[in-house]
Order: structure tokens, then sequence, then C-alpha cells
């Protein structure tokens, strides 16, 4: 089975004219992109599988701010980013309501990808199953329909540091195990082409989700050019 690669782009692209592009150097490449919301259209219109960075937990409403899992799936996204560390900390995201975002994305057939992950302190001290374990079960109680879940150590996001093999793998295999159906787990933090040769040779991964090296177009087709050949 072809790895999956995911592109997040945050908040960082803000030029139209450099996005289209990136776009057409991009086309036709086995991508799924997180473009920002307002980006989202131009991207879909390049025929690329995209998904939201968030959700809100209704569906519409008076939520000034807030994206529906409902009008994004009506143009197009087929997946959401759910509990990235960065929406956890900037916006205070418990496992509750991460919870309730993966039902709504579920009830509008967005699939969620749900990012979990320990911090420095938790990895040093070894807690790293206890805090995933935890989290899984939080963020999934009273769902069964299969996710998509994404291992981010939150040391390893945006600091050119990432685990050793051993490690995601050891990770990715308990993650599975906490399953009882065939569950894809992706690794994200820190991937770039300098490293993706090796983080490749992880036997159990199907896929990457990747930050700052997806916004360089050489970058990214090296990177592409390693896992789906
Ligand atoms: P990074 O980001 O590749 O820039 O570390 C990954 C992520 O936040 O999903």
């Amino acid at each position: 089975m072809e790895k999956l690669i995911l592109v997040n782009l945050k908040m960082y692209q803000t030029d139209m004219a450099q996005i289209e592009n990136y776009l057409n150097k991009l086309k036709g490449k086995r991508l799924i992109f997180f473009p920002m919301i307002i980006h989202l259209e131009r991207f879909i219109s390049h025929n690329f599988t995209c998904g939201t960075q968030n959700i809100s937990t209704h569906e519409s409403g008076a939520y000034t701010g807030e994206i529906s899992a409902k009008a994004a799936q009506n143009i197009g996204a087929s997946c959401t980013l759910i509990g990235h560390s960065e929406v956890r900390q900037n916006f205070n995201e418990t496992d509750e309501i991460i919870n309730q975002k993966i039902k709504i994305s579920l009830k509008n057939k967005l699939i969620p990808i749900l990012c979990i992950g320990e911090n420095l302190n938790q990895y040093q001290a070894n807690q790293t199953k206890m805090v995933i374990k935890n989290q899984i079960e939080k963020a999934l109680k009273d769902i069964t329909e299969p996710v998509i879940i994404s291992y981010e150590p939150l040391w390893a996001i945006g600091t050119g540091k990432t685990p050793t093999n051993e490690e995601i793998k050891d990770i990715i295999d308990y993650i599975k195990s906490l399953f009882n159906y065939k569950i894809k787990v992706l690794y994200g933090g820190s991937v770039s082409q300098d490293n993706i040769e090796t983080l490749n040779k992880i036997e159990n991964v199907d896929g990457f989700l990747i930050g700052k090296a997806g916004l360089d177009v050489s970058c990214l087709t090296k990177i592409i050019e390693v896992v789906q050949k």
C-alpha cells in the first residue's frame, strides 16, 4: 500500500501568486494538503485531495471565526486534522473537545486525522505510551468508525529533532495494538528532505505529516521520490 504524504501548510503561505506557482509545480503529485482555510478551494480546484487544519465542534450557527465540517465537506474537503498540538496549545483544546470534533467530522464524512504525541518532559520521563493511550482513549470515546492517527511528538515539531526509527516503530506498533481494526498511523515532526530516507525505512509507518519542509517544492519533490518510489 502506498504511503500517504500529508502537507500541513499551517499559516505559512500568504501570497496568492506564490501559491499558484507552488500548485502548478506540484501538479499531479499524490499529496494531501491542509492549506489555510481561505486557500482551500484554490487547492481543490487544482485537483489535490485536501483537508482542513481544524474544525468547529458545531456544524453551523453563530460561531465567528470557526470552520464548519459540513461546509468544508460541501466544497470538496475529504479530511481534517484534529488535535494538532498547535491547536491544542493555542486554543486550549481539550481531549473532550477533540472527541466532539471527531464525531462531527465523521458525521459529515470528513476523515479525522487525530494528532497525538508527548511533550519533552513526558518523553524524558518515559511516559510516551501512557500519554498517547490516554489521548487516544479520550479522543475516541464512543467512536467506532475508523480514523487515521498521526504520531507527532511535540518536541519534534519544528525543531529539527526526531525520535530514532526504533522509537517511532515501537510507538506505532503500540498505537496499532490498541485497535481491533487495521488503523493507519503516520509520523510527523521535522520530516525533511534530509531525514526522509532514514524515516522511510520504518516498516510499520503508513505515511508522513509534513510541515515546514512541505513549503519548498524541491524538498517536497525529494520526499515524494523517496516515499512513493
Ligand atoms: P514540522 O511540522 O514538519 O514543521 O515539524 C509538522 C506538523 O506540525 O504537523
